[in-house]
């Protein structure tokens, strides 16, 4: 098929999240939007990471990932998690370590803290499923969506 599902596939709404981890002492987080519940029972969410990603590394050899769901005010994570340098991420945040480790920032909307429990490589990126080992409800701001968001997560590289 030629490219014409780029456009289609640009429809589709996803929740915008700050993604953390850990592996030792190294931490960081990143943007992440290609998140879904996939199980009730156990409780399982899953994330598609790109093999590039520093957090690609740091869940794979740390084994846990935590999903934050920002509110609709919180826009300027986007630029926040962007760059290249964990310790600016996450300089004049207040963050704690969560159950597994993973850095848990509390100014958002909910976290899911997660310990990977399979992961399934079906393409080029890594679909890690992590079992919600803790998780929180901190807000009632309506969270930020790629409905609030002009670009689009192509996933390409
Ligand atoms: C709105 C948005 C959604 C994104 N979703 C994902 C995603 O689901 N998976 C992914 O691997 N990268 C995603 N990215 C790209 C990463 O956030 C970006 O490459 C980041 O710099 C990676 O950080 P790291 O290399 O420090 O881990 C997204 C970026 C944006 C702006």
């Amino acid at each position: 098929m030629k490219k014409q599902w780029i456009p289609a596939v640009g429809k589709m709404t996803y929740g915008i999240y700050v993604l953390t981890t850990h592996y030792d002492n190294e931490i960081n987080g990143m943007i992440a939007s290609w998140v879904s519940q996939v199980s009730y029972d156990p409780p399982l969410v899953m994330v598609a990471v790109h093999p590039n990603r520093y957090s690609h590394r740091l869940i794979e050899q740390g084994g846990c990932f935590a999903l934050h769901a920002l509110g609709k005010t919180q826009q300027d994570f986007l630029s926040r998690f962007k760059g290249p340098d964990p310790a600016d991420k996450f300089a004049d945040i207040s963050w704690e370590r969560g159950k597994t480790g993973c850095p848990i920032i509390k100014e958002c909307v909910a976290y899911l803290d997660c310990r990977v429990k399979t992961i399934i490589r079906p393409g080029n990126h890594t679909i890690f499923i992590g079992e919600i080992i803790d998780a929180r409800l901190l807000s009632d701001e309506e969270t930020f969506s790629t409905i609030d968001y002009s670009g689009i997560y192509l996933g390409k590289a």
